[in-house]
């Protein structure tokens, strides 16, 4: 088997399944998951039938702490490899840290922060060891941003995998395996179920049109910055401009205003 492979988490929808699209429109074969099986099914035919790649689907959930293991012992199994992983699984999670069960929030860590480590633990010692391989972190600007009210969790735990995406690279690069490469891709708001699931979508109509970007140029950043060994990339440059400022402006006057807009798009 010649084609390499990238294991993409949350390819049932969004971000998730643009990523599909496009490691198989550049010849990889895939492997999907997320819980909705029937949505990876036809993503995965689709991918099969226009690209000729060979697609895998293993439903998952997350929240599982045993999901990680068994999806990349199924994919051993089969005799392939991880090329390269996308760690893009997410969600956000509405109330504040007093109004939410601790259930809710230890699973929400589960699925975005120590899914991606324990997926990228499992990976990456083949992928040094055969000299190539991506991990790609869909962190968001929210990492960038001051915490502010409501989804408590979702801006510490983006920040995090910013931080994490930075030492994996630099490690790579310390360590002498120049093509091993990690980014945070840290897209700003973007169509997809994401604000539906969240309960957000009547709020965030109010927000500009120029703040929002499609699911197809962020994936194309995130895959264009992994491959240029770049640590974490904002795509857009609207969301550059956003990402300078939470760098340049005085921490109380970022707070302040993070504070007034994340009440239209942060559900208490
Ligand atoms: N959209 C934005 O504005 C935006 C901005 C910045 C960052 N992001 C980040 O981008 C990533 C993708 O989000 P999206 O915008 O594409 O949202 P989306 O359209 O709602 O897709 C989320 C994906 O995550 C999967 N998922 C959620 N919970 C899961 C669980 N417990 N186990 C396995 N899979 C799970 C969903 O699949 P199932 O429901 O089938 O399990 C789905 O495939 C997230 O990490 C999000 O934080 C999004």
């Amino acid at each position: 088997m010649n084609r390499r492979l990238c294991l993409i988490t949350g390819a049932s929808a969004g971000i998730g399944a643009e990523f599909a699209k496009q490691y198989a429109a550049l010849g990889w074969d895939l492997v999907l998951t997320a819980r909705r099986a029937d949505r990876l099914q036809v993503l995965a035919s689709e991918m099969h039938s226009r690209y000729g790649v060979s697609v895998d689907v293993i439903p998952e959930d997350l929240s599982n702490p045993g999901a990680p293991a068994r999806l990349v012992a199924a994919i051993e199994e089969k005799g392939r490899q991880v090329d390269a992983l996308v760690n893009n699984a997410g969600y956000g999670l509405p109330g504040t840290f007093l109004s939410t069960e601790w259930k809710d929030q230890a699973d929400f860590l589960q699925v975005l922060y120590l899914a991606p480590l324990e997926l990228t633990h499992r990976v990456l010692p083949g992928m040094a060891a055969r000299g190539f391989g991506r991990i790609i972190n869909v962190a968001s600007l929210a990492g960038y941003a001051p915490g502010s009210a409501g989804h408590t969790l979702y801006a510490s735990v983006k920040a995090g995998l910013i931080k994490f995406s930075e030492s994996i690279e630099a490690e790579c690069k310390t360590l002498g395996h120049e093509n091993v490469h990690c980014t945070a891709l840290c897209p700003g708001f973007t169509w997809s179920e994401f604000h539906d699931v969240n309960g957000t979508r009547e709020a965030t109509k109010s927000m500009p049109k120029w703040m929002w970007m499609e699911a197809e140029p962020v994936v194309k950043a995130g895959i264009e910055a992994v491959n240029r060994g770049q640590p974490v990339v904002v795509p857009g440059v609207a969301n550059k401009a956003l990402a300078t400022l939470t760098r340049i402006l005085p921490e109380p006057l970022g707070r302040a205003l993070v504070s007034g807009q994340s009440k239209r798009y942060r559900k208490l």
